[in-house]
């Protein structure tokens, strides 16, 4: 079966070091926040493929909230309402432990984080990790929880009690080892379509704050692509310019990617440079931007104006002419 999901992930996740991309892991993990406040729990809890989240959690009907028609997988519904009940009774047993046997008093923040990770293209490798008030706490690791240095005696004893619990030991490890890993496949599946579409970038350029005097920040900004690899740089000719500084990739609002990359120039030496984009969905055709070049949106602009202007005095002379026919007629009827 992971020999039907190497394409697969070689078609999600393109683009090797030879095109300054970068491969991505493939994960599917939930993430929980619980914090306790007043003697109050809140929770929250999430779904995530990677960097795409997948689910929802309701707290308040305990429902897992389903973000893409594909979300659910290859599960049936007796299999989802199973992962439902699991985690109601987990939030329900976990609060009790923190409180009542751990001791922990108001208030205080729980954050959990457990899935899966494929490792090295062939094995997925469950992990499941909490830190309280921002620190590692303790992770579960073969079947067993270890306590993390920054934990204290709490972690300590949190570890110990829960090792005691074989049954509960088991039933993590099955749901990160064993239900985790079928549930991500079947998503990498139900998804293909629109995990492996292509959207294409658009590309602008603008000048950002000066660096120095006498000095250009040239900016070109990338948007609105997908998937994540892309290459971003400036050029002049053939000659990458070495200066070029790529920004963090930021998310859209859309599951898109938008990207910068940045070069500090002498005024003098900004002619002739270019940003060149290549990515995996403009099929080898790299987008290339000139410096000075006049941009594609401000001729738009201009045109739009152009046309305004046009349609306007036309509507002028009209109603000039539409007028003068008007008066003529009744003043001759005055005049009678
Ligand atoms: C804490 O909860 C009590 C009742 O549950 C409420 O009356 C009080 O206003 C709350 N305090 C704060 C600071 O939210
Ligand atoms: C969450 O559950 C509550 C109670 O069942 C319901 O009223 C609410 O609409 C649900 N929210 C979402 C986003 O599904
Ligand atoms: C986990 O168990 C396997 C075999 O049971 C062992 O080879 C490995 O070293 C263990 N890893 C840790 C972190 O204890
Ligand atoms: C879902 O798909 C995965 C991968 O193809 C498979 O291992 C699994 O048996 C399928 N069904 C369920 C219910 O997990």
């Amino acid at each position: 079966m992971l020999f039907l999901l190497l394409p697969l992930l070689a078609a999600l996740f393109p683009g090797g070091d030879s095109e300054g991309g970068f491969e991505e892991p493939v994960s599917f993990y939930v993430i929980q926040t619980s914090s306790f406040h007043n003697h109050t729990w809140k929770h929250l809890g999430s779904g995530w493929l990677g960097e795409l989240q997948t689910h929802r959690w309701n707290s308040s009907s305990g429902a897992i909230i389903f973000l893409y028609p594909w979300s659910r997988g290859n599960f049936s519904n007796n299999e989802l309402m199973d992962l439902e009940k699991f985690f109601h009774t987990y939030f329900t047993n976990h609060q009790g432990f923190y409180i009542s046997q751990l001791m922990f008093k108001d208030s205080f923040d729980l954050q959990v984080i457990l899935g899966c990770e494929l490792h090295s293209g062939k094995d997925f490798v469950g992990f499941l990790q909490i830190a309280i008030q921002g620190f590692e706490f303790m992770s579960f690791q073969n079947e067993t929880f270890f306590p993390s240095p920054k934990g204290g005696e709490k972690a300590q004893k949190a570890c110990l009690l829960l090792n005691l619990s074989p049954a509960f030991k088991h039933t993590i490890h099955k749901l990160i080892s064993d239900i985790f890993p079928r549930f991500t496949l079947g998503l990498l599946d139900a998804g293909k379509t629109y995990l492996q579409r292509q959207v294409k970038p658009e590309a602008w350029l603008s000048s950002g704050p000066s660096p120095e005097p006498g000095h250009l920040l040239l900016v070109c900004h990338v948007s609105g692509f997908y998937p994540k690899p892309v290459w971003v740089m400036w050029m002049q000719g053939e000659q990458e310019q070495q200066g070029t500084q790529r920004g963090d990739f930021l998310p859209n609002a859309d599951g898109t990617w938008y990207l910068q990359a940045t070069l500090d120039v002498a005024v003098g030496e900004a002619a002739g440079l270019a940003c060149r984009v290549k990515h995996s969905s403009l099929g080898g055709q790299d987008l290339v931007l000139y410096w000075g070049a006049p941009h594609r949106p401000l001729g738009l602009v201009f045109l739009a104006v152009i046309v305004a202007l046009a349609l306007l005095t036309g509507l002028g002379f009209w109603l000039r002419k539409y007028w003068t026919h008007r008066e003529a007629p009744s003043s001759a009827f005055l005049l009678k």
